[in-house]
């Protein structure tokens, strides 16, 4: 399977992502994941990305093409992937016809006032990755591998704002791009994580 998960900030892709992958045997292409991987290691790639990412703006395309041309052409993708937070712009989406071929998008639809609520409240473990919301776990410390959460830097209130709008501008138009060509399929992501997964569930089924 060749997916791609579309959705606004905090619609879930991550929180997706990680079910879908593990159960399908997925790579987990999070472009997000990757660039803050750099920013955490302080590359030069790194330092440029938290310029964008900090102001909720996209980081240019011609990086995010190169990074994830790179990193589809390894191993672990040749049993296929799911791409988390990839293609973003309609540019991006053109770039990765000549990269790959895709099964399904499936879009997260969340109503945009519960998007910052969920942005606001989710906490990072900074070893395995884990996202966890507030909403459904208190602690200060990750129960998959114990380290101390944290928040992430462009999850300020002002920043979230920012990055809606920048979804909403320069992202939403692939919902149109991917029906246009027959592969959206929409799932209500206004739903607990395990109900929209049993949803996606549904939808991958026809892939089989
Ligand atoms: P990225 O990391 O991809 O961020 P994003 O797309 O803004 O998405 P988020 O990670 O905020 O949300 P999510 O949809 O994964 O939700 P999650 O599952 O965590 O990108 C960050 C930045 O990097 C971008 O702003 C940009 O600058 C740059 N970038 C990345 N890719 C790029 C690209 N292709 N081109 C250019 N720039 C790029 O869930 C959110 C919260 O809600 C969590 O707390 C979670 O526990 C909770 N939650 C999840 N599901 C549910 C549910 N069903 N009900 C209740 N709560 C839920």
């Amino acid at each position: 399977m060749k997916l791609i998960l579309l959705g606004a900030p905090g619609a879930g892709k991550g929180t997706q992502a990680e079910r879908i992958a593990e159960q399908y045997g997925l790579a987990h292409i999070s472009t997000g994941d990757m660039l803050r991987a750099e920013m955490k290691k302080g590359t030069e790639l790194g330092v440029m990305a938290k310029s964008f990412t900090d102001k909720g703006e996209l980081v240019p395309d011609d990086v995010i093409i190169a990074m994830v041309q790179k990193r589809i052409s390894e191993r672990d993708c040749d049993n296929g992937f799911l791409l988390d937070g990839f293609p973003r712009t309609v540019n991006q989406a053109d770039a990765l016809k000549t990269i790959s071929d895709i099964d399904m998008v499936v879009n997260i639809d969340v109503p945009t006032e519960r998007l910052v609520a969920r942005i606001s409240g989710r906490r990072m473990c900074p070893g395995c990755g884990a996202s966890f919301h507030i909403s459904m776990y208190r602690g200060s410390i990750c129960d998959k591998c114990g380290a101390e959460l944290y928040i992430r830097d462009d999850d300020k209130e002002e920043t979230v704002y920012n990055r809606i709008k920048v979804y909403n501008e320069k992202t939403q138009p692939l919902i149109d791009y991917y029906t246009d060509n027959g592969l959206l399929k929409s799932v209500d992501g206004d739903k607990s994580p395990e109900q929209v997964f049993e949803s996606i569930k549904v939808l991958l089924k026809e892939l089989k």
